[in-house]
């Protein structure tokens, strides 16, 4: 084993708090939130969102900062040294296992979201999804067959894209994260969250005044009109939960790492009350000022429901994308958004990342480039899953447990050792050493002895109840999925739409799905309806052939699969576009609807979360095994 290194620190306090900034503000801010805020209520989201922040974002921010600057007195920059030096028990340590497991398998999914935003910053640079006369490009399909969902090739053939551009991100958070915390992570945060501001600004500036079908203020307006009837949903209060923990990165081990590395008298009471207030800024003002209000600009106020149904990627890599081409220096624009996107996101995954690498120095006395070699070594062989499986569901898996029930359980664990066992008098002291304004000692103190643990006990309760229990998500189902195969043969959409549909079809159409589950599970095995369709004027949507492969081979009647069509509200939209001109609008075109068998990839995801935790319980063994016997040693020197 190669001699640890001097424990590193930050170089300037501007570089700490761009750092910090850079580690909350992320895809979580940009994407995520506007969907969330969205889906669940607009401007009714902000008030369960905001209780959500002051009971536990703010309190757990400070917390974790008094954490990580304590436990890096003592060289410890990971959460199980942290809890050991908190928890004088045994088993401090090995709890501390969630700050290794929880961020690792979290990076290992969001930087492949980060691939591609830096894949789709290229394409918007090269003008890849840009239309040509007589090739409209097909945007949720592009998207779906770069990620290899979709089971046609009209843009993407495989995998290779995705995954050069996924060993490309690799390679830049490994290099910033082998340069170290001042000249790799810092300097990062210098360049990239400047650079971040400049490009909201320029989006915004450039949604604002785009012309089009609405208005962007229609846009805000959507988002910010409360429908306080929402209010009374506990879905929306725990959406508003999970976006606070996201967003300000609670619960991930990794704003403790960071604080670790910071001088013992550093205001970290100012520090985390500014990482708060920057993420909030980017989140509230530009998270709502750039995708929303486009998609208001472009498809109108009334359609602003359906995109933001498409959820955090298909608004951001499906509607932003097909809006922004549309408009004149779409190229541009395009790279700008993507790469806005990769920054925020590069920012996060390095902070993320940091407590699996500090451990390994810290703990295992591994020289940052060993260290982040392992890292490496580790992070690529788990992203390989995330990449093949994407469409059976291994990134959802991985968000659900790591990236939403994870980080409740965490901060939960943190906050109980936190105040009840370390004591949340000592807290207090501890965050307030070297403070300019102190916090306020008693209410501080009742937050977190009471209000923060029964919140996050509330929240953990409703994620058990709600997706475990009543939605039954422990038990993988068959997903069904509809696709259009060659969509660059015809100029409209073949789109679900909510609207119109016969209640008796809508009601088949879920049997008829159910039935094509069932046939999926039962032969565990994948299966295909091939059907061609005839698009008519009328929007109606006629199936004049059909074929069934694999398990599916019974349910092969045309008229079942029209009407499950009918009942899913497929409908055709021709869509005017220059390029579109003079297609017919009678045609047929091939459709393919198929039926991933999930469980074996879902079994696969939990089974690596497992996994993952016993490699690094064995780890933190070893390395507490070998402190012992290096005092042993000296004691008997
Ligand atoms: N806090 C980071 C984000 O919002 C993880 O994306």
């Amino acid at each position: 084993m190669a001699q640890a290194e001097q424990r590193e620190a930050w170089g300037t306090r501007i570089g700490l708090i761009l750092a910090a900034a850079g580690n909350a503000i992320g895809i979580g801010n940009l994407l995520r939130f506007p969907g969330q805020a969205a889906n669940n209520g607009g401007g009714a989201f902000m008030i369960p969102y905001l209780i959500c922040f002051f009971l536990f974002g703010i309190p757990m921010m400070w917390v974790a900062w008094a954490i990580g600057r304590r436990g890096g007195q003592y060289n410890h920059g990971s959460l199980p040294g942290m809890f050991d030096r908190m928890w004088a028990s045994p088993l401090a340590k090995y709890v501390g296992v969630v700050g290794l497991t929880l961020p690792f398998c979290f990076v290992l999914y969001y930087t492949y979201i980060e691939a591609w935003c830096l894949g789709y910053a290229w394409f918007s640079f090269t003008g890849d999804y840009l239309s040509t006369p007589g090739h409209a490009v097909h945007m949720t399909n592009y998207y779906l067959e770069f990620l290899g969902q979709a089971p046609s090739n009209s843009y993407f053939s495989g995998l290779t894209a995705a995954m050069f551009f996924m060993a490309i991100t690799l390679i830049l958070n490994l290099f910033v994260l082998a340069r170290g915390v001042a000249k790799g992570i810092e300097l990062l945060a210098k360049v990239a969250i400047p650079l971040l501001f400049l490009f909201c600004v320029l989006m915004a500036v450039r949604v604002f005044t785009l012309p089009g079908e609405g208005t962007a203020l229609e846009g805000l307006s959507f988002l910010w009109t409360p429908d306080f009837s929402r209010l009374g949903e506990f879905s929306v209060w725990m959406a508003a939960a999970g976006q606070v923990f996201f967003t300000l990165s609670i619960g991930f081990g990794s704003l403790e790492s960071y604080a670790s590395y910071v001088r013992a008298d550093e205001d970290i009471a100012l520090t985390g009350l500014t990482t708060a207030a920057t993420n909030e800024f980017v989140e509230v003002i530009f998270g709502s000022m750039i995708a929303i209000p486009a998609a208001a600009v472009f498809f109108g106020a009334g359609a602003i429901e359906r995109v933001a149904a498409g959820g955090t990627f298909g608004i951001g890599m499906i509607s932003m994308p097909e809006i922004l081409r549309s408009f004149p220096y779409a190229p541009f624009f395009g790279t700008v958004w993507f790469l806005l996107l990769f920054f925020a996101a590069f920012t996060s995954s390095v902070a993320v990342s940091q407590p699996v690498l500090a451990f390994f120095q810290d703990e295992l006395k591994a020289t940052r480039n060993r260290a982040t070699l392992w890292l490496g070594v580790l992070w690529a062989l788990g992203v390989i899953p995330v990449i093949l499986y994407y469409k059976y569901g291994f990134l959802d898996e991985l968000d659900f447990w790591a990236g939403t029930v994870g980080l409740a359980v965490c901060a939960l664990i943190e906050v109980i050792i936190f105040s009840w066992i370390f004591g949340a008098t000592r807290g207090v002291q501890e965050l307030n050493r070297g403070a300019l304004f102190h916090v306020h000692a008693g209410t501080f103190k009742f937050v977190v002895t009471f209000i923060t643990p029964v919140a996050l006990v509330i929240i953990l309760g409703g994620w058990l109840y709600g997706p475990v229990i009543r939605d039954k998500t422990l038990t993988p189902k068959p997903r069904v999925a509809v696709w259009i195969a060659e969509p660059a043969q015809y100029a409209g959409t073949l789109e679900p739409q909510e609207d119109g549909v016969d209640s008796g079809d809508a009601a088949f159409a879920k049997e008829f799905e159910q039935s094509l589950k069932d046939l999926a599970t039962q032969a565990k095995a994948d299966g295909t309806l091939k059907a061609t369709v005839q698009l008519g004027a009328d929007g109606s949507v006629q199936v004049t052939r059909l074929s069934a492969t694999g398990s599916l081979a019974s349910a092969g009647d045309p008229a079942r699969l029209e009407r499950y069509l009918r009942g899913r509200g497929y409908l055709y939209k021709e869509k005017p576009s220059p390029q579109a001109a003079g297609v017919a609008v009678e045609q047929e075109v091939p459709i393919l609807v198929t039926v991933l068998y999930t469980a074996w990839h879902i079994w696969m995801a939990r089974a690596m979360m497992i996994g993952f935790t016993i490699f690094f319980l064995i780890l933190i063994n070893i390395a507490w095994r070998r402190r012992a016997s290096t005092a042993a040693a000296e004691a008997t020197v």
